[in-house]
């Protein structure tokens, strides 16, 4: 599939099929995760990647209540461990945030291209999830998605709902 192709047509997708998502194929979008850049390479990331049941309905509580999270087969949650960054400024706080959002957006975008659907889950208990996880007290979760074959593949569309680009750029200087 194009790469322009699989950007454009990456949707959040809330409603899924049963089918399993093959070993294999599940190992292909991982390692799209896997080989992401991260400052100074240190790749702070985790996924944790459930499949059972029982677990995926208590996520949906500590999900607040999104039910999808356990329709599809698998759920990956995506953790980060907040460890010393040499970058410095403001955006060191963040570094280990930005790191594990570009693993994640390297995820959906390779699941997309494999036909799967994905749904990046920002609203979560935190604290809730450490605990039922057994993630350890260092590492925080910092996105969800949950990763199966849309129950519409139709979903694959290009959006409109979108600024335009003159809105979002500006030229040598800033501009409003
Ligand atoms: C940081 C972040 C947090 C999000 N949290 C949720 C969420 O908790 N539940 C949900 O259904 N969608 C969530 N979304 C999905 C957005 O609503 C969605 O990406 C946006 O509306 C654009 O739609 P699209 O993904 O189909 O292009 C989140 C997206 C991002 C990037």
């Amino acid at each position: 599939m194009d790469f322009y192709q699989v950007i454009e047509t990456r949707r959040s997708v809330r409603s899924y099929k049963p089918d399993p998502v093959p070993e294999e194929v599940l190992k292909k979008v991982l390692n799209a995760a896997r080989i992401a850049p991260s400052g100074s390479n240190r790749q702070p990331w985790k996924f944790i990647i459930i499949k059972d049941e029982e677990r995926k309905k208590k996520m949906v509580e500590l999900c607040e209540g999104q039910s999808f999270v356990a329709e599809a087969p698998v759920l990956i949650v995506a953790c980060g461990r907040n460890i010393h960054y040499n970058r410095g400024g403001w955006m060191g706080d963040y570094s280990m945030i930005v790191d594990v959002a570009i693993a994640v957006d390297h995820l959906t975008l390779a699941a997309r291209a494999e036909g799967l659907g994905t749904c990046w889950i920002g609203s979560f208990d935190n604290e809730g999830i450490k605990k039922f996880l057994g993630i350890p007290e260092d590492v925080n979760v910092v996105a969800l998605t949950p990763l199966g074959y849309p129950k519409n593949p139709d979903v694959f569309k290009p959006t409109s709902d979108r600024k335009e680009l003159e809105e979002i750029i500006c030229y040598e200087e800033w501009k409003d």
